[in-house]
Formats: structure tokens, sequence, C-alpha cells
């Protein structure tokens, strides 16, 4: 056996990897295909062969931030706004439950004109649809998530984007990285079921930052963790940079959280998909349990570009519905129908993970 080989056995068994280990990890190109397998392994022992679905509901770009890698940004002058009424929220979150998802995911740039008094009554028309409500609408004080909570939503999406703070503050100029992480604390401690993730390839990342991301979600820890790759968006400051190695390198990320976080939710993120045509199903095979398909109206798609080469542009949510699930059945997998709460698997198949 091949050190790499030993060291990816180990982990596969404790669940545990030090630093410099997942550094190794993350950069020797040999631990790919090993790395791969024993995260496929991990998933089908920890969550099983199903897959959850999340209906995405896009309900608005507008935002007060100015994050440099993001399409929406503020100062992207080019970016046509948009913003569904409360009432088109709910029929989307009807057409949601019909098409058969248990959860839908609202999510939005940071926009002023949801207050969390209209949040609140969006999700508690939307709850009463029976349907798990996860937020995924940025920073907010305590108080609010605290609203929120009380109105129904179980879930919220905050991903960190960088462990790295100096990084963190460079590209999402105005916002401190310790507020974020403040944010994700409030939610654990309020309890929601917590989603983060990070930003894989933004320019002036290493491979030790990368390191600390997976570690800061273990110590957490997260409930959920969508790993994407930074696709630039050629009206930010970012345009141009290379995607090279994102893919990759993304998938890495996900293979290693799955070993050290075995019973996690880890989303195929639609990012994958874009730089590479079986993107989502590669992830699903490395790692990944989850994934978020679109149900926003085809009308508003294309204006909710966080980055370019989006998929499912020209797809409305039945169609999409219909495509995921023949993929997923095309690799032997299922579609979940439990609502796809953290550890509900080993839960109810009593399998001893550790
Ligand atoms: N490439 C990939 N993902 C991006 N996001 C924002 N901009 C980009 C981009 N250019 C991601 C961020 C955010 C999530 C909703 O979208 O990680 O948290
Ligand atoms: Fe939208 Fe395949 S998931 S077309």
């Amino acid at each position: 056996m091949s050190a790499l080989e030993k060291l990816i056995t180990q982990a596969e068994q404790t669940h545990r990897l030090t630093r410099e280990e997942l550094i190794t990890l993350l950069t020797d190109p040999q631990a790919d295909t090993l790395l791969f397998a024993a995260a496929d392994r991990v998933r089908k022992a920890n969550v099983g062969d199903g897959v959850y679905l999340r209906g995405l509901i896009e309900f608005s770009n507008y935002c007060k931030n100015n994050c440099c890698y993001c399409g929406i940004r503020r100062d992207n002058s080019h970016a046509e706004r948009y913003r569904l009424t409360p009432q088109e929220i709910l029929q989307t979150a009807r057409l949601a439950q019909t098409l058969g998802y248990k959860t839908v995911v609202l999510q939005s740039g940071e926009d002023p004109w949801f207050t969390a008094d209209k949040m609140c009554e969006i999700i508690r028309q939307i709850k009463q649809l029976g349907l798990v409500i996860t937020l995924s609408i940025g920073e907010k004080t305590r108080e609010e998530y605290a609203a929120y909570r009380q109105a129904g939503a179980q879930r919220y999406l905050l991903r960190i984007e960088t462990t790295d703070v100096n990084l963190y503050e460079k590209l999402d100029p105005g916002m401190r990285w310790h507020q974020r992480a403040k944010c994700l604390q409030d939610l654990k401690e309020l309890g929601y079921e917590v989603g983060s993730g990070s930003l894989v390839g933004l320019p002036g990342q290493t491979a030790e930052s990368l390191a600390d991301d997976l570690l800061f979600f273990k110590q957490i820890p997260v409930d959920m963790a969508g790993i994407g790759p930074f696709i630039p968006h050629p009206q930010t400051p970012l345009k141009g940079e290379s995607t090279a190695w994102h893919f990759t390198l993304s998938l890495k990320m996900m293979a290693l959280m799955r070993l050290i976080l075995p019973d996690i939710n880890i989303p195929a993120t639609t990012a994958m998909e874009t730089l590479h045509p079986q993107g989502r199903i590669i992830a699903l095979q490395s790692g990944a349990n989850v994934v978020m398909p679109n149900v926003t109206d085809v009308r508003w798609r294309k204006r909710y570009a966080l980055y370019p080469g989006k998929i499912c542009l020209g797809e409305d949510a039945t169609q999409c519905r219909g495509c995921i699930e023949g993929k997923i059945n095309a690799i032997g997998r299922h579609i979940a129908h439990a609502p796809g709460f953290h550890g509900e698997y080993l839960k109810t198949h009593k399998k001893s993970a550790r």
C-alpha cells in the first residue's frame, strides 16, 4: 500500500485528517482517483444511495453588497434587476411542491426590500404548504435570524466563501469575515441546520487556506456544505481569471469533506456543471448526495447570473425535475423522498458511522 493509499484508508475509517494531511491530499494529483472512490464509499455508508432534491427559488437579484467575484454585485450596472412579489414566491413554492420537492431554498441577493416582517410572512405561508424552508439571503442580525426561525424556517445557507480573512475582506469590500463567522454561530445557536461552504479557485487562494476551510466546517460543525468552483464573470473586477483547475479541485474539496464529515449533506453544485457537462453526476459519485434544481420561472433565470454559463436557462422547473431524476437513476441512485435532515439516514438505518 502506498503512503497515499494508507492515508486515505485511515481517513475513511477515522474521519480525521490533519491540516498537513489535507494539504498533501489537495495538492497531490495522484490522490484524486483514490480520494473520489473513498468519498463515494463513505457517502454510501453514511447517507445511502438516496439523493435529496431541494427546489431553488431565486427571488431577487438586488444586492447591497459588492463582492468582486459576483455577477449581481451592486456595481454591476449591466445586471438587469428583478424582484418577485411575495405572491409570486408563494406560487413558485406551490409549483415546487407539485413537482414533489420536500424542501425549497429561498435565495436572493441581500435585498433590503425584503424586510424581516415581509420575509416572515412569506415563510409562514410557504410553511403552511408543509414544505421545509431553507433560507439563503445573506447576513442578518441575530434578531432577524430568530424571527425567521420562529416563522418556520429550519435551514440556512451562508457560505463563508474563504477562511482566509485577508482574502475575504479584499474580495468582499465593506464586509467583515468575523461578522460572517458570527452569523454562522448565531444560526447554529438558534437551532437551524446550517449550510456553509466555499468558493474554490479564487485568485490568491492557497491549498493551506482550502485546508483551513475544511477544518472550519468540521469545527462549527456544519450540517451541509456546498463547494463551488469560482467562475469569473465578465462584468466583475475578476473577469478573465482562469478556471483550469477549479473543477478537479472542487471535486477534491467535496471528497475530503465527505471523509472528515461523513454524514453531512453535500450538494453537487450547479456551478460544477457549468465547467463539465456531467459535473453534478461526477460530484454525486465523489461524495455528494444533494442536488438543488432550479424552480425559478424561466423569465428570471438568466438574470440571476452570479457567474456566466449557468445551466438550465432554457428549461423550466418541470423539465429540470425530470432531467435530474433521469440522470440520478442512470447511475443507479434514486431520489430520496424523506425531508433529508442531517443524520436522518443513519438514524433510520441504524448503521454505525464511526
Ligand atoms: N462563481 C461561482 N460561484 C459564485 N458565487 C458568487 N459568485 C460566483 C462566481 N463568480 C457563489 C457564492 C455565493 C453563492 C450563492 O454563489 O459562493 O455564496
Ligand atoms: Fe435543468 Fe437538467 S436539471 S435541464
